[in-house]
């Protein structure tokens, strides 16, 4: 691997102050900022949204923090993977900026202040999630308050994340427009995801499961099959022939509300949370049916 050059890499923010230095600055100059929010331990999907941003908009923004508050005490924030300095080299040549803040920024003492999405955030993981998509909404309200991008990049991989955040952006009147983006597969099907690296090799081959599961939904439906518990008994029949795959849920839900349909007359969602090797995958797919 080539040393690190200063030149190639983003400049690294690291406080609010600097962030709102950087884009005052550009905004100075008429530029449009798009913003591109992660966990870090990017992958090609990250990269894919940080792409989008840099063909669409003048300067690029990307932030890496593993907020707290969307973990519970039980789920993995302790083992989340963090890898900044292959992060940074990864958003070389394609961000203009990265925001890297520590907890005590984001979160200093006496910090009182939540955002409790409804709605969209109710079913699915906010079901088995609770407190996540108030993590989410408040990480990602604070974040568009600080950078005051004028575009934000969402992958579909986080569908009912993405939801959230657009019902947020309407309830709130906040002025960013909310660019969703396509789920970026591994070649086999797999959707790239930070916490596949959890996964034993024998884990990774169970976990294209679900591709398969979302593939024969889609083939139900072009061949005119409009049942949702049609489809979901087959899609639930394909997870379980993996080896030590467990169901968290499989669900055909409309993708506005994220609510249960019985029948697939409109795009339906089929969305899934199957746990491998204890480690929880999600994936999901629209389904359109032929007019
Ligand atoms: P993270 O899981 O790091 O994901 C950051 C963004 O990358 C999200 O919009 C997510 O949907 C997108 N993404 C992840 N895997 C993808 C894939 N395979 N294809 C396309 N897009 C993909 O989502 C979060 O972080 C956090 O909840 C965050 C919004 C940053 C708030 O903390």
């Amino acid at each position: 691997m080539s040393p690190l050059s200063a030149d190639d890499l983003p400049l690294l923010l690291n406080t609010v102050n600097e962030v709102r230095a950087w884009t005052a600055e550009a905004k100075r100059r008429g530029e449009r900022i798009g913003f591109v929010p992660t966990m870090g331990a990017l992958h090609e999907g990250h990269l894919s949204l940080v792409r989008a941003s840099r063909a669409q908009c003048d300067r690029t923004v990307v932030s890496i923090y593993v907020n707290p508050s969307q973990f519970a005490p039980h789920e993995d924030f302790g083992r989340y993977p963090r890898t900044l300095e292959s992060d940074l080299r990864q958003l070389a040549d394609v961000a203009e900026a990265v925001f890297v803040p520590n907890d005590a920024e984001i979160y200093p003492p006496g910090f009182a202040t939540w955002v409790e999405p409804f709605g969209p955030a109710e079913p699915l993981e906010g079901e088995r999630r609770p407190g996540h998509f108030r993590g989410v909404a408040t990480i990602v309200l604070k974040l568009f308050q600080i950078v005051a991008p004028d575009v934000a990049y969402f992958g579909q991989k986080d569908f009912q994340q993405l939801r959230v955040i657009e019902q947020m952006r309407d309830d709130f009147h906040l002025p960013v427009e909310i660019r969703r983006c396509p789920i970026v597969r591994e070649p086999d099907g797999l959707a790239m995801s930070s916490r596949n690296r959890y996964l034993s090799a024998e884990g990774r081959r169970s976990a294209t499961v679900l591709f398969r599961a979302l593939e024969t939904a889609a083939h139900l439906v072009s061949q005119g099959e409009r049942s949702a518990a049609a489809i979901e008994a087959a899609v639930r029949a394909v997870l379980l022939s993996a080896a030590g795959a467990e169901i968290d849920y499989a669900a055909l839900v409309d993708p506005l509300h994220l609510r249960p349909v019985e029948r697939i007359v409109a795009p339906t969602l089929c969305a899934l949370a199957v746990r491998i090797e204890n480690t929880r995958l999600i994936d999901n797919m629209l389904l359109e049916p032929p007019n």
